[in-house]
């Protein structure tokens, strides 16, 4: 903690502050959403990324792993650091911009997930592992966040024996899972079949007040649920239970994973299945667009509105807001949707990406200021618009815009909702899916062409990836 440069002191990072710093995740998918952008990124640019829950005895731990491009020992350090961040745009288009931007992402993220994060990384030339543990560092008492690490070249997985080496490695077979140096070479050795990757193993689960682990890996063996409990709220406001039906997304990690990315471009397994991505804007019924222009920019954006084909009692509507092809908000409410005691605007939802907006650093929000507020009201505007011309041009029969009749819309000739027509006509084409890294013809161009304000019933509507 002494530590100064020119004799002024440096400021240091108390080990409490992990805790304190990933409480900012209220909502603990929000953390997993950290360690999917960081595998995401361009610097990384992995293709796939599996998250799985492991045993190690008694003890359950969460695996993130991804074929990315993995850190060197610099990197490792920097990426156990708070607040260094060098990612930039990269690819030609620029199209593929980095989430991460406030250098802390990994560190709330891991430690809302869990206490203790072990960290396995390979690239072309080496291999490392590092170790962000509070259980660790309670154990020391440690006055300030210190980090054990260990450097391995390769192909052998030598590592320089000197006693710092010796004192980092100790740490990490006495407080992390692992016992012996083979098993952690064990773990790097398997990360070499991509040739560069990194995985995360985090234990020391967060648990609730009652000793039960916050994440439910039981009821669904392929998923990982957040208990409803959370989220939903009963209570009555003029007769209508709030959030009666709370999003699915909120509950499952999977849910959630679909919808992650307005243009998908990794692809996500979650305990050995594989995720089918949602292209939400393009499985809207009645879509209609429109170009946004905020003020000081120099472009547009495209806003598309359209219903729902959730079910009826879905609160799964208002505007979905991506920042550089993440979702940051779901389903924020604009214009009518926000008046109480009116059905006005239900189920109408709006889709933009909106890279001109600051998120907040938890990525889940966005900062209030007048270019939000501005984008906000133009949203709403525009949805009442939408809303006013849809409720009276449709017939109740094929539409869920009538006042109070939201029927669930099918097409006449199959009496099919759209995504069940697509599974019907087996065109889930993963030959359409922009694929990522490492594969030629790369397109981020979404490859579905929607003419606007063509009749909606157009067979790619839903895209997955297979
Ligand atoms: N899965 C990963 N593979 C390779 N590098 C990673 C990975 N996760 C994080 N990093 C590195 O660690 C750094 C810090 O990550 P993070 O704390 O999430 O902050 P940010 O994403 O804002 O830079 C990243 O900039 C990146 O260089
Ligand atoms: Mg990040």
């Amino acid at each position: 903690m002494a530590s100064q440069q020119d004799g002024i002191l440096r400021s240091g990072v108390d080990p409490k502050y992990l805790h304190a710093n990933s409480t900012a995740h209220i909502w603990i998918f929000g953390a997993f959403a950290e360690l999917i952008d960081n595998a995401y990124d361009p610097d990384v640019n992995a293709s796939e990324l599996w998250i799985d829950k492991l045993d190690y005895g008694e003890t359950s731990c969460l695996r993130f792993l991804d074929n990315g491009a993995g850190m060197d020992k610099n990197k490792l350090h920097k990426m156990l650091s708070f607040g260094y961040c060098d990612k930039r745009t990269v690819e030609p288009t620029g199209s593929h911009k980095p989430i991460g931007h406030y250098g802390n992402g990994f560190k709330s993220g891991s430690m809302r997930i869990g206490k203790d994060a072990l960290v396995f990384t390979r690239t072309k030339d080496s291999a490392s592992i590092g170790f962000l543990s509070q259980t660790y560092l309670k154990a020391i008492e440690a006055e300030s966040v210190i980090v054990p690490m260990v450097d391995y070249s390769l192909p052998n997985l030598e590592r320089d024996q000197s006693q710092e080496t010796k004192n980092n490695l100790e740490a990490i077979l006495r407080y992390s899972l692992f016992r012996s140096e083979e098993q952690l070479k064990d773990e790097l050795r398997a990360l070499g079949k991509f040739e560069t990757g990194t995985k995360i193993i985090i234990s020391n689960l967060a648990q609730l007040l009652d000793g039960q682990l916050e994440l439910d890996f039981t009821s669904d063996a392929t998923d990982i649920l957040c208990p409803e409990a959370h989220e939903a709220d009963t209570s009555a406001v003029k007769n209508k239970p709030v959030a009666l039906c709370p999003s699915k997304y909120k509950l499952s990690l999977r849910e959630y994973c679909t919808i992650l990315f307005l243009k998908p471009r990794m692809i996500i397994h979650i305990r050995g299945k594989k995720v089918r991505s949602k292209l939400v804007s393009t499985c809207l019924n009645s879509p209609e667009y429109l170009n946004y222009h905020p003020r000081n920019e120099k472009k547009s954006i495209r806003v598309t509105f359209g219903f729902t084909w959730e079910h009826d009692t879905s609160e799964d509507y208002g505007m979905m807001l991506y920042h550089r092809n993440r979702l940051i908000k779901a389903f924020e409410r604009v214009g009518y949707q926000k008046q109480s005691n009116n059905a006005y605007g239900i189920g109408v939802v709006g889709v933009a990406e909106v890279d001109f907006l600051e998120p907040i650093h938890t990525k889940q929000d966005f900062i209030r200021n007048t270019i939000f507020n501005n984008a906000i009201k133009w949203f709403g505007d525009k949805l009442n618009d939408y809303w006013n011309d849809k409720k009276t041009s449709r017939t109740p029969s094929n539409t869920r815009s009538q006042r109070g009749g939201r029927t669930e819309s099918r097409d006449p000739a199959t009496n099919l909702t759209p995504p069940e027509r697509e599974i019907n006509l087996g065109i889930l084409d993963n030959a359409q899916y922009p694929v990522n890294q490492n594969q030629t013809q790369q397109s981020d161009v979404s490859p579905i062409s929607i003419k606007p304000n063509k009749p909606k019933y157009v067979f790619n509507f839903y895209l997955y990836m297979n």
